[in-house]
């Protein structure tokens, strides 16, 4: 068999690790042949496909990025578009199914495709952590680590002015990213998107840490509202999927936190640095497991599911369990972080 393999949407640490994975086991034990596809969905549409050997995939599991490179085109958008051309194309190709590495986006687009007659499989990779079917996907700690890093730097820089840091971490609409981070670097107040607080909610707690003689760390989420907003702040547009391209609420909190509190105060948005570089051991561990499970699928014919973490288990999952609603942070675990605030 012939399988193209892609990877979509923002780009993640460990996606190359992915693609070694599979293509290690696909060629080593069942004797499968690869391509790569070019930028996604976009690559599908295109044709546009290189060959995928042992020899483009080595050494790549330490690698961040892509080698395959991304973007995030709609399969079912323009004249080459839609099912019907695109099972044309793997025919001219001799290509007989797509593993398609992907968020919340990709997987829904694969799936419209296999219920379409396209073999497709996914696997899952964001470092938001909000795909529902998957315990952690892979990106995710490397996010963390860099955050956590990144405050404990902030942390040294506020102690030394006694100013109070808010650092603004990824993650769209979950609160993932700063709910781990901010724990990991003893923040005293997080601010996720799945329980809105009050700015008197978080100067109370600025105030509080300040009055110990600590200089306070505020880690908000960029999905984050203000109790009475109606939605996430975004000043940048819409992204290709018509979602609000979204960040720069620290921007907004810090100067209302000096104000009320009086403590001079500092934002840090951390942005792309934290999908950038190489991924962390857990996650060159995970997303190379998740390929070497996608080969297995392959050869099983699993079209139309994932591969995703259950528990320390490698499972398959169908695609329609992956997409709808979101995986949340659960109030439990905001309450246990919560303890530690102020
Ligand atoms: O979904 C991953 C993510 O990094 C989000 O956390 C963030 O909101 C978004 O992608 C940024 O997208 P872009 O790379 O298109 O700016």
């Amino acid at each position: 068999m012939k399988i193209g393999i892609l990877t979509s949407g923002g780009d993640c640490p460990g996606l190359n690790a992915v693609i070694r994975g599979v293509v290690l086991k696909g060629t080593t034990t069942y004797d499968l042949e690869f391509v790569g596809i070019r930028d996604g969905w976009r690559g599908v549409v295109d044709g546009d496909f290189f060959p995928l050997t042992r020899h483009e995939v080595k050494g790549l599991s330490k690698v961040g990025g892509t080698i395959l490179g991304t973007s995030r085109t709609n399969p079912y958008e323009g004249p080459r578009g839609g099912a019907e051309n695109i099972a044309k194309t793997m025919y001219g190709h001799r290509l007989d199914g797509i593993i398609a590495i992907g968020g919340e986006g990709t997987l829904a687009a694969a799936n419209r495709l296999a219920n379409d007659g396209i073999n497709v499989l996914g696997v899952p990779k964001t470092i938001d952590n909000d795909l529902r079917a998957t315990d952690y996907s892979f990106g995710f700690d490397t996010a963390v680590n860099i955050a956590t890093d990144a405050m404990d730097r902030l942390r040294t820089t506020g102690d030394s002015h006694q100013r109070c840091m808010v650092a603004e971490v990824m993650g769209r609409h979950v609160g993932w990213i700063a709910l781990h981070a901010g724990m990991a670097a003893g923040a005293h107040a997080i601010c996720i998107p799945e329980v809105p607080m009050s700015i008197d909610e978080i100067t109370a707690l600025v105030s509080k840490a300040h009055d110990r003689g600590r200089a306070p760390l505020v880690v908000v989420s960029e999905g984050f509202t203000l109790t009475g907003m109606d939605e996430a702040y975004s000043d940048k547009g819409l992204d290709a999927f018509n979602r609000p391209r979204l960040g720069g609420i620290s921007e907004i909190l810090a100067p209302e936190i000096e104000r009320i509190t009086g403590i001079e105060t500092r934002a840090t948005v951390l942005g792309h640095i934290q999908r950038g570089g190489s991924p962390s051991g857990f996650d060159r561990v995970l997303a190379t497991r998740l390929g070497l499970h996608a080969a297995d699928a392959v050869v099983d014919g699993a079209w139309g599911q994932m591969v995703a973490m259950r528990g320390t288990d490698i499972v398959r999952v169908p695609f329609a369990d992956a997409l709808g609603e979101l995986n949340t942070v659960p109030l439990y675990r905001y309450e246990e972080a919560a303890a530690l605030f102020g």
